[in-house]
């Protein structure tokens, strides 16, 4: 089997991506438990909330209150998404460690999301990378519809190209590929992480943000890392998804992801039991029920008695 790289970086998305869908309002308190039990998981990102207006993302309407009262560790790196020049003054007010910058490479997608043309959003994430420069703060930038889009169809992987490029040459610290609504088949995933990779400097790492809507999102992970990538978004307990994209769901579970990646000898720096403890506790917090594989089973080592006539008499 074709193998990528040893290590690889996790950004747990599940206090952003995660929440942002859900119908309850989770408290702010809650909202800040739950990033400061995942600070002590071993992440090597953290996608706290999004500085969106409260009116598209009601659920994350407590940015600053989030971002100013968890415990940052300086092991982790606290991010968030912003859409806008306005979201971007209020992160950096909030002290946040690393932007990521969100757009959509289907103009339907970018124009129900973010109410904005490509064109317009194009201009204020170039603003944008300006002013983070000035800042000296580092800013992602994060394609939404790269494999497909739910209202446009197939996504031309030129456009995908066109877009990270600029963005990379324009000081982008990272550019992330996202699946937004679960479109991605994982030879689709190889081609288009082997071509960016290749015309993208250095300095713009790839990232791949997975959605598990059609099932394939493990598999897509896996033909990430063959084809080179090192960082991955994934949402606890499969949380996530985007609420301006018909039929979104969510994201790739972390838990199954570091399962995975760690059966295969790759290190995630993630420690999966407390992982497991804070999965367990996600459907009190969204108040409705996870179905879990991963923490129904348990890690593929959990060993189980034997039954009685099978061990007896057997020295
Ligand atoms: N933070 C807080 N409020 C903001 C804001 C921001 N980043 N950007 C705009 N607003 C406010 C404006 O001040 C205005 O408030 P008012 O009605 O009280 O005057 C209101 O929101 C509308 O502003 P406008 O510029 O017309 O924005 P819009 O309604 O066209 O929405 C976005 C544009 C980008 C702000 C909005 O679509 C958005 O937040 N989208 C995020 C979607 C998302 O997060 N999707 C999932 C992740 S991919
Ligand atoms: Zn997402």
């Amino acid at each position: 089997m074709k193998t990528g790289p040893g290590r690889i970086a996790i950004n747990e998305v599940g206090p952003r991506d995660g929440l942002q869908i859900e119908p309850v309002f989770v408290a702010t308190d809650d909202k800040v438990a739950l990033v400061d039990a995942l600070s002590g998981c071993g992440f090597a990102r953290i996608e706290v909330t999004s500085f969106t207006s409260a009116r598209a993302i009601p659920a994350l309407a407590d940015a600053e209150a989030v971002m100013q009262r968890i415990r940052r560790r300086p092991d982790v790196v606290y991010t968030c998404l912003v859409p806008n020049l306005r979201g971007m003054e209020r992160a950096l007010d909030s002290g946040t460690d690393e932007l990521n910058l969100v757009m959509s490479v289907s103009e339907t997608h970018n124009r129900a999301n973010l109410r904005m043309t490509r064109d317009q959003s194009t201009t204020q994430l170039l603003a944008m990378l300006e002013r983070a420069r000035a800042a000296g703060v580092p800013c992602n930038v994060s394609l939404s519809t790269t494999f497909g889009c739910p209202f446009e169809g197939e996504v031309p992987s030129s456009e995908v190209a066109r877009l990270a490029q600029m963005f990379a040459q324009a000081g982008a610290s990272g550019i992330t590929l996202c699946d937004t609504t679960g479109m991605a088949y994982p030879t689709q995933v190889a081609d288009l992480c082997a071509s960016l990779s290749a015309c993208l400097p250095a300095s713009a790492p790839l990232t791949i943000h997975l959605h598990n809507t059609r099932g394939m999102a493990l598999a897509n992970a896996l033909a990430a890392w063959q084809a080179g990538v090192s960082r991955f978004d994934a949402a606890a307990g499969g949380l996530g998804g985007c609420p301006y994209a018909p039929g979104a769901s969510g994201n790739v579970n972390t838990e199954e992801l570091v399962h995975m990646f760690e059966s295969m000898g790759v290190e995630t720096g993630v420690s999966l039991v407390p992982l497991l403890d804070i999965v367990a506790k996600l459907p009190g917090l969204v108040e409705r029920p996870l179905p879990n594989q991963l923490l129904a089973a348990g890690p593929r080592l959990r060993s189980h008695p034997a039954p009685g006539r099978y061990t007896s008499g057997l020295d």
